[in-house]
């Protein structure tokens, strides 16, 4: 097969023929058709994910393509299968090894496409918001990062739990893309200060106290500033440090206000979480069917152009979600 290799932390990972995985026990191979890219991409390039392969590796942590062999013990799948998968990387190939208790079968109305731009980012979004987070019909929900893979998604995942939506993005098309997806008020960070916006906004509402639920996956001074512009008893919901900046939490602020800081790491948590995986899965799976949400997938690329896709991501050209055809080398 074809796929990036990367030898190295740090090092640009090369387009090379590759030996095909072979499934031990429990696994399948997957012929990749297409494959979701994500900020993490550039995170494990650079050793800086929370997983860090031992050997040479590809990127690529979403996937949708067709089974092409089952190890022992794997009754649940035949070759030829359609399928969807979160395998621990190497989906920037032609094929990739994953645990078959984390493949789901491809339910006929979804396509290749959208089921690699769809797990990670709504996965994160319905099960952070929803589970984690709590959100509620008529909460006031503050999102970061909002044009982005993850940001947009928790837009269309609060607005479905009922809750207002204030959306933060830097720039007007930006901006824009978010109010496309239900976002009922917009600050281009850019130009505004957001806690003075969302103060402004909150008040507008007859919610002077501010936000009850931050969506953060962002960090640095935007988690800063939204810390100052939540109502008592808020949850700030941490989803990751796109900013490139951890921010560091005054313990005082959360005790004065009773404010929850809640870590969410989606892919620990399906791990962790059996019975509500199950449970939510299902569900975004019928949301998905239903059409009542849709990846926004802005550029697909074929696999030759992989690292465009992660240079889009890096100087934040991307929005919604960029997939590779892998089919398509
Ligand atoms: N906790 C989890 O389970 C989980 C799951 C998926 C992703 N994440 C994390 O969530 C974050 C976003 O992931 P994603 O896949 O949605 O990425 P993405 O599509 O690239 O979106 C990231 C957004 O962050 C904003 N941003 C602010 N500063 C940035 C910077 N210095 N570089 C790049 N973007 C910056 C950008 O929006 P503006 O240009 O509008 O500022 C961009 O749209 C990442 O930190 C990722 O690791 C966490």
């Amino acid at each position: 097969m074809k796929a990036w290799i990367c030898e190295a932390f740090g090092e640009e990972p090369k387009l090379i023929d590759w030996a095909d995985p072979v499934p031990g026990p429990g696994q399948v191979v997957i012929d990749v058709t297409a494959c979701g890219v994500n900020f993490a991409d550039t995170l494990i390039l650079q050793g800086k994910y929370q997983k860090r392969p031992d050997g040479p590796f590809s990127p690529g942590f979403e996937i949708s393509g067709t089974i092409r062999a089952v190890g022992e013990g794997v009754n649940q799948f035949s070759i030829g299968d359609p399928v969807m998968a979160l395998p621990d990387w190497g989906g920037f190939a032609g094929c990739v090894i994953a645990d078959a208790s984390l493949v789901i079968p491809l339910p006929n109305e979804v396509d290749f496409f959208d089921a690699a731009a769809f797990q990670i980012a709504y996965g994160t979004s319905w099960f952070g918001l929803k589970y984690r987070a709590n959100v509620q019909s008529g909460d006031l929900v503050l999102v970061h990062g909002a044009a982005g893979g993850v940001g947009l998604t928790a837009v269309e995942c609060a607005k479905l739990l009922g809750a207002t939506v204030i959306a933060t993005a830097g720039g007007a098309d930006k901006c824009q893309i978010a109010k496309d997806h239900g976002a009922d008020h917009v600050i281009d960070y850019k130009v505004e200060n957001i806690r003075d916006r969302v103060r402004e906004i909150a008040t507008g509402l007859g919610r002077p106290k501010g936000v009850d639920v931050v969506y953060d996956p962002v960090g640095g001074d935007v988690f800063d500033q939204s810390l100052r512009c939540v109502a008592p008893g808020a949850r700030m919901l941490l989803i990751g440090f796109a900013s490139g900046s951890v921010p560091q939490i005054p313990a005082n602020i959360l005790l004065v206000k009773n404010v929850t800081a809640i870590g969410f790491y989606f892919g620990a948590y399906l791990e962790q979480n059996p019975d509500i995986t199950q449970q939510g899965m299902a569900e975004l799976l019928a949301l998905l069917r239903e059409g009542k949400i849709k990846p926004l997938i802005s550029a697909t690329y074929p696999l030759s152009g992989a690292m465009s896709a992660l240079d889009a991501i890096r100087d934040r050209s991307a929005t919604g979600k960029l997939v590779i055809n892998c089919r398509n080398e």
